[in-house]
């Protein structure tokens, strides 16, 4: 299995990381052996070898600066066009790990149509692009009998969408509700220990939970651009963030924790989609409720579905070796799809 990566930053790290530290376990169980071909990113261009790159000399270039530092050899290719680099590399498989945009899902959404037309298949952990355009990715896909995978976009590898898509296809899921932002989560459950709004951001950001600048965690986006892929996907509806009201955590004070509290209750910021429209807003929630109990970066998420009522699902929402084991389930699916094919 040949792979493309575009994107090098704690995720792509993390994919490659279990890549290298797994290579056995993958070969002798799943007969699986995966090959890094090409590695891009925005600053430090293409890396590419036709025979594959390899695992540790690739995580000691980015831990040394970045791929630049990717030692020269024989068959060693650099500085290409990034789609020229996608359509020359007869790789089977682009992984999209590069920053997200909520407005556009730009460069990585034409990145993903030049991959379909190269006949390769499609991992994001890119939210964008699956927000905005997932009726044109799947269209693209299919077209070309080539697999579209996202599960990292939700809840990283805590399998949220291969549960509502893949274990519950026939049960009808009816809405969504959860807790789908670690960074704001980590914040709430600071300020309930009695750690003010800013100390508990700025420790969230020491633990590198949230971004140098955090407003699309606090303010609720990141957590709406992954409504807006649950409404494609699990409801296949196409929203769009006006059809969502969204607020954040900025606006709750040291006393509004203080009165939700004293009457036996918790913040949470909670994100909730249906197939009409959605929200992300802060929730006064009893102590009873099984998310109150969902603390610092974890993520939950409880579908309400019409045979099996109410399934709750509770685990990492991010992080590098969590969101790169996200990238690694989707491999392992394609694998599958490919085996069973050949069969
Ligand atoms: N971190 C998590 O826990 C997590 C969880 C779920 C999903 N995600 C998603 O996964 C993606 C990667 O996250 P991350 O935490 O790894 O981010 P990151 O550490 O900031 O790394 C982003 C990487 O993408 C590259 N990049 C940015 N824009 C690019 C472009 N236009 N073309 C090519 N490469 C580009 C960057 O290159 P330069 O450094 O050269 O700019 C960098 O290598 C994001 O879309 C994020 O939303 C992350």
């Amino acid at each position: 299995m040949k792979i493309l990566l575009i994107g090098f930053g704690v995720v792509g790290q993390g994919f490659v990381e279990l890549l290298r530290d797994k290579a056995q376990e993958l070969a002798q169980r799943y007969h699986l052996r995966p090959v890094i071909v090409g590695v891009a990113t925005r600053s430090q261009g293409t890396l590419f070898h036709p025979e594959g790159l390899n695992l540790s000399h690739l995580l000691d270039a980015a831990a040394a600066g970045g791929l630049r530092q990717y030692p020269d050899s024989e068959g060693v290719q650099r500085g290409e066009d990034i789609k020229t680099w996608i359509q020359r590399s007869e790789a089977d498989v682009l992984i999209e790990a590069s920053a997200t945009n909520l407005e556009t899902g730009q460069p990585a959404l034409d990145y993903c149509m030049t991959a379909f037309e190269a006949e390769m298949h499609v991992i994001l952990a890119n939210k964008g692009p699956i927000a905005l355009a997932y009726n044109e990715l799947r269209a693209a896909a299919h077209m070309v009998k080539r697999v579209l995978r996202f599960e990292a976009t939700v809840m990283a590898g805590t399998p949220s969408l291969a549960l509502a898509l893949d274990a519950l296809a026939g049960s009808t899921v009816l809405e969504a509700r959860g807790i789908l932002n670690g960074t704001t989560n980590y914040i709430l459950t600071q300020m309930h220990q009695g750690q003010p709004y800013p100390e508990a951001l700025a420790e969230a950001q020491r633990l590198g939970y949230a971004e140098t600048d955090p407003r699309g965690d606090v303010e609720g986006w990141d957590a709406a651009g992954k409504l807006l892929i649950l409404a494609a996907t699990v409801f296949e509806t196409r929203l769009t963030m006006h059809d969502l009201q969204v607020t954040g955590i900025t606006g709750i004070t040291t006393q509004d924790i203080i009165d939700a509290k004293q009457a036996g209750e918790c913040y949470k910021l909670i994100a909730h989609i249906t197939p009409q429209g959605g929200s992300v807003q802060p929730v006064r929630l009893p102590l009873s409720d099984p998310l109150a109990s969902v603390s610092n970066a974890l993520n939950a998420l409880t579908l309400k579905t019409d045979v099996m009522g109410d399934i709750t699902l509770i685990g990492p929402g991010a992080g590098r070796r969590q969101t790169g084991f996200a990238l690694l389930a989707d491999l392992l699916v394609i694998h599958r799809t490919q085996a069973a094919a050949l069969e």
